[in-house]
């Protein structure tokens, strides 16, 4: 067993808090125009990939795996912190050979970057043809046609509608297994560090039948797992129009579909499907929520309920609107509604604005409150235009933001081990994803918790859900056998 344990994947925190890349599929039909897309930053982002690329392929283009092939190279970018839009910068700067040495490929930067920067981009960036926000993505195929004659595209205009509800995404490195179904857009919470209110815009949520119909779809194609995306999924509010309220009312739903009812008409679609959700917000999770997760065992037992810092005078600069009480108030009741196996995980922000060495000590007994299975952590990076780097002063040394940051991940090492001991010799069941990416003997799949599981291959197949006795663990991964 210790052999398999250095032989499989390990994901720590750290690598975790890395943006990561993930890059389109290829394409079946050689005669296409190209599209490669490259996306970064969170899952939103990938989602938005997959939709892009739906609306390309209706003009024409496929995809490719190799940017040197195609005819269209995109960008879809992240600015959550500077780093993330430094790693854009320096891709772009990789692509400066393509286009010397094919000067007709376009090249166009998506996304958040692209919202917060607009036609700035375009002067900073020589090689960029196309700057797209993320509400004008229909908008493609028009400044595509239009960069082909030699004009620049550009459209960040942000919508308070556009959900695209009715666009089928591509399912781009897809496992066939599981997916991200997008179910709101924007963000109106305005948390003083975060720019994504004015890269996203105003916070609005998609019909919920058009989200039945994509999780409905997705099983029917094979998959057995959706992930409900949004930036506050707890927020999520539509109110019917008149001609479906007949439809509601049978639902005995009566006036507005929540987040909790969401859930509960996504899980109805197949009790082999498996939901989970992200992003939820501290302040927004309710004990009906919480209460609807118990009541589907096809609703995953895991919640990412990000707490930042566990300081009171910190997340009131940080605009949070929860406090360290409210932030325990919501973890007492998912441990008391849920049960102690419910995974809970966060995200943490090291040397805020002003934050004195007692403040970080107060999110270091949080973690130790919570014992999270899991967390993201970064240390502060103030972002132009945000309330933050209006209101406060970026005055933690680079130095100790980082030391923090290493006293919170130090800390979150040993809970991940913790909470991984706690299924020792316990019966989970897994969902496959495919084979371990470091033993081609083993396959791998997550169970309820979220938790990554490591089993002997024998004859279980992708898609199936096996029962796995966990015998070991690191504090990334569980290992176990499968039992009959
Ligand atoms: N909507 C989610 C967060 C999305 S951004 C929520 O409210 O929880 C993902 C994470 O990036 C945040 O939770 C935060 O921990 C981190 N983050 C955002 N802005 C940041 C900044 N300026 N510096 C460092 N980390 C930041
Ligand atoms: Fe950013 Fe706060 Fe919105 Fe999350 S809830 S996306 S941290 S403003
Ligand atoms: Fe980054 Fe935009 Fe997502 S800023 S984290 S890609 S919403």
């Amino acid at each position: 067993m210790d052999q398999i344990i250095n032989d499989i994947d390990i994901i720590s925190p750290e690598e975790a808090a890395c943006e990561t890349v993930k890059i389109s599929k290829e394409s079946n039909n050689p005669t296409a125009r190209k599209m490669y897309i490259e996306s970064y930053g969170c899952q939103m982002n990938f989602s938005d990939s997959e939709i892009v690329t739906s609306i390309l392929k209706k003009d024409g283009f496929d995809t490719t795996s190799s940017y040197e092939d195609a005819d269209l190279i995109l960008l879809n970018t992240c600015s959550i912190r500077e780093k993330a839009e430094q790693t854009v910068r320096h891709r772009l700067g990789q692509f400066q050979t393509v286009k010397k040495r094919k000067p007709e490929v376009l090249i166009g930067v998506l996304g958040c970057m692209a919202e917060r920067l607009k036609s700035k981009l375009l002067e900073e960036e020589k090689i960029v043809d196309l700057v797209v926000g993320p509400d004008a993505y229909r908008d493609l195929p028009l400044l595509v046609g239009q960069a082909e004659e030699g004009e620049k595209g550009v459209n960040t205009f942000l919508s308070r509608e556009e959900t695209y509800a009715d666009i089928s995404p591509v399912r781009l490195n897809s496992n066939g297994v599981t997916a991200f179904i997008s179910i709101m857009r924007g963000c109106d919470n305005m948390c003083s560090f975060c720019v994504v209110p004015f890269t996203r815009g105003r916070e609005r949520s998609r019909d919920p039948y058009s989200i039945v119909a994509e999780a409905t779809q997705l099983f029917s194609d094979g998959y057995r797992e959706v992930t409900l995306l949004g930036q506050n999924v707890d927020s999520y509010k539509w109110s019917h129009l008149e001609n479906n309220k007949a439809r509601l009312e049978k639902e005995g739903i009566e006036d507005v579909v929540n987040f909790a009812h969401l859930l509960e008409m996504v899980a109805r679609v197949h009790s082999d499907l498996r939901i989970r959700f992200s992003t939820s917000h501290p302040k927004d999770i309710t004990d009906e929520v919480l209460h609807t997760m118990k009541k589907y065992d096809n609703i995953c037992k895991y919640i990412h309920l990000p707490v930042q810092s566990g300081s009171s005078a910190v997340l009131d600069r940080m605009n949070r609107t929860y406090d360290r009480e409210w932030y325990i108030n919501r973890v007492d009741a998912i441990r008391r509604i849920l049960g102690e196996d419910c995974g809970i995980s966060s995200d943490m922000i090291a040397g805020f604005c002003n934050e004195t060495e007692e403040e970080h000590q107060d999110t270091l007994s949080l973690m130790d409150y919570v014992t999270y299975d899991f967390a993201y952590m970064f240390y502060y990076s103030e972002r132009p235009g945000t309330l933050a780097a209006k209101k406060y002063v970026d005055d933690i040394p680079l130095e100790v933001k980082k030391r923090r940051l290493q006293e919170i991940i130090d800390k979150q090492r040993l809970h991940a081990l913790e909470r991984n001991q706690r299924e020792l010799n316990k019966v989970h069941t897994v969902l496959i994803e495919g084979a371990s990416k470091k033993s081609e003997l083993h396959l791998q799949g997550r169970n309820s918790a979220n938790k990554v599981i490591v089993f002997p291959k024998e004859h279980f197949k992708k898609g199936q859900y096996v029962d796995v006795l966990v015998k070991e663990c690191t504090g990334g991964t569980l290992l176990g056998e499968a039992v009959k």
